[in-house]
């Protein structure tokens, strides 16, 4: 698929088939993914990359979104890292480098996804503390850097022909 084409075939899935997305796939996906541009290239997120159903189906009962996770068959939980930069950028780093860093991370994981015909679904309504518990992660981090998880990716195959839904105009969205 050429981009435009990628861009247009991502939609929101929230209904999986079961089919595994291979261990292979999910490293085309990472790979693509560490190619996301972050601030001062300070990569300041880090992420949990997982085909275990026992933990996609944990995450999707603190997301309360069970039926929804249920079938997909790989997650990518996406941490800041707020400390990474905070030396040079300060609360900048902390409060909104990081999270842009880990953000794009997930957008572009999603469009490398879409780009192998793999499903996928941002999921940003979780608990954070509960999620780096059953990651088994401290919000320190390793390092001391901290880490704070903001975005969730779920992946898959479905059998359902996805909708696209509507947009504002393009108007409403000029400043
Ligand atoms: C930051 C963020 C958080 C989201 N959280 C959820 C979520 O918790 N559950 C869900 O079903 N979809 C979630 N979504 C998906 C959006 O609902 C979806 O992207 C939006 O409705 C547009 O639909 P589309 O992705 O099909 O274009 C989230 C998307 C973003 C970017």
């Amino acid at each position: 698929m050429n981009f435009s084409d990628v861009v247009k075939a991502r939609v929101s899935c929230r209904s999986y088939n079961g089919k595994q997305v291979s261990e292979e796939d999910l490293g085309k996906i990472l790979e693509l993914m560490q190619l996301a541009p972050t601030a001062a290239h300070y990569q300041a997120y880090r992420v949990r990359a997982t085909t275990d159903l026992d933990l996609i189906a944990k995450i999707g009962e603190i997301a309360g979104q069970e039926e929804r996770f249920a079938g997909a068959t790989a997650m990518i939980v996406f941490f800041a890292v707020p400390e990474e930069g905070a030396e040079r950028f300060g609360d900048r780093a902390r409060d909104l480098y990081s999270i842009q860093d880990a953000t794009l991370a997930c957008a572009y994981a999603q469009l490398a996804a879409t780009d192998l015909g793999i499903s996928n679904l941002w999921v940003g309504s979780v608990d954070e503390v509960r999620v780096l518990e059953v990651c088994g992660l401290s919000k320190d981090g390793k390092d001391g850097l901290g880490l704070w998880p903001v975005a969730v990716s779920l992946f898959g195959y479905t059998d359902e022909k996805l909708a696209r839904c509507g947009r504002k105009k393009l108007e409403d969205l000029k400043v």
